[in-house]
């Protein structure tokens, strides 16, 4: 019995130590060499502002082509303004709205023909467009509810299925997914249920059949974008309130909607990475290193706690969400604020069936 015990424990510290020495021998050598960046042409969506903007700049300085799909017309020419007169050729901007179908079409069409045009191949196609959505889920209308999915889950799957063939042998396809799609954030329900759609999504391409690309993806923790800016965080949760039912905003209390709201904002401002560049460093590795990883979490929340918090017990990350979430209804003296019908005399609260 002894001696079956130690033959066990040498076999699990030998799996151990392998494992961590060829993860060793991954970062350091493996992940350190690179495909040659000139002349390679990246489809990136989203380029108006945030990490999209700064992938499409870092591409063209590199010496890649870009094709720039933006949702507003002032990036079409802002975007070619920050490269430069000189690198102006090497981004094509073009507009696409993904709640649009004719606009996919167009910016899929335009792709193609670039590419005729100019006899070349695609090299890889970063899925970055999104929307963001916070608060109880109450609040999110069928509109809002409608509109986030289609950005964030089916407009970037459906462009993924039309761009995807085109990509050449040893492409890349990158999708900007998110820890919310692997921990389950409170108030944060209908942005993590969409991202983690698009996150299964790409990661049963990456294995269901065999094909020419490989499939990464990137998981954010919280980064200061425009996404993020709290100013426009404000203006998308009260959006959010402002169209959810009147029985619904009765229900929850406009005190229990200003509590979040700043609670929120600031959590955010407080606790969300100046970091964005982060991201972007990752997509670049996705995109040219010779042996990119399937999966890159970013930022020191989604390496040293949402990753590891998505292996752990479902009570655990339960406790642990249900405790930060508090602070989210606190009120600035520290007394927890409730839904305005839990506050109600108990004479008027719905009996127990
Ligand atoms: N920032 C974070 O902490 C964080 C964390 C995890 C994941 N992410 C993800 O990272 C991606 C980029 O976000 P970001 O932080 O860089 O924010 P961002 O600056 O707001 O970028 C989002 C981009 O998507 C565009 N967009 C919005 N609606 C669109 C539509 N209907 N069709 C096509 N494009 C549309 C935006 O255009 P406008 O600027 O004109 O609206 C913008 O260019 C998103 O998928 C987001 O979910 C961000």
């Amino acid at each position: 019995m002894e001696t079956c015990m130690a033959w066990i424990g040498s076999g699990v510290s030998l799996f151990v130590a392998f494992s961590f020495l060829s993860f060793l021998f991954r970062r350091i050598f493996l992940e350190r060499s690179y495909l040659p960046q000139a002349g390679k042409v990246v489809v990136v969506t989203g380029c108006d502002s945030g990490f999209g903007w700064d992938t499409a700049i870092r591409l063209v300085k590199g010496g890649s082509t870009v094709i720039a799909g933006c949702f507003l017309e002032k990036s079409l020419t802002a975007l070619k303004e920050a490269v430069g007169p000189s690198l102006a050729d090497q981004i094509i901007t073009l507009r696409l709205n993904l709640e649009d179908d004719e606009s996919t079409d167009a910016f899929v069409r335009d792709i193609r023909s670039y590419l005729d045009d100019h006899d070349l191949s695609l090299h890889a196609f970063v899925n970055n467009a999104g929307l963001f959505a916070a608060g109880p889920t109450e609040w999110m209308s069928r509109a809002h509810i409608r509109r986030l999915f289609q950005v964030n889950t089916v407009g970037a799957m459906e462009l993924t299925n039309r761009v995807a063939p085109l990509l050449a042998e040893g492409g890349r396809l990158v999708s900007i997914s998110s820890v919310s799609a692997v921990v389950h954030g409170p108030l944060l329900a209908l942005y993590g249920a969409s991202k983690a759609a698009l996150d299964n999504f790409h990661s049963a391409l990456r294995v269901e059949t065999e094909r020419p690309f490989s499939v990464h993806l990137i998981m954010p923790g919280s980064f200061k974008t425009p996404l993020l800016n709290p100013t426009a965080l404000r203006a998308n949760i009260t959006a959010g309130w402002n169209n959810a039912p009147e029985s619904v905003r009765q229900d929850f209390g406009s005190r229990y909607f200003e509590t979040f709201t700043s609670n929120w904002t600031e959590g955010v401002v407080h606790y969300a990475s100046n970091r964005p560049s982060w991201v972007t460093d990752n997509v670049l590795h996705a995109i040219f290193a010779a042996h990119p990883r399937a999966r890159y979490y970013t930022g020191y929340d989604a390496i040293f706690l949402f990753s590891i918090l998505s292996f752990a017990p479902t009570w655990i990350q339960d406790a642990f969400h249900r405790r930060v979430n508090r602070r989210f209804f606190q009120s600035p003296e520290g007394e927890k604020v409730s839904m305005a019908c839990f506050e109600k005399p108990l004479a008027s609260k719905p009996k127990a069936a």
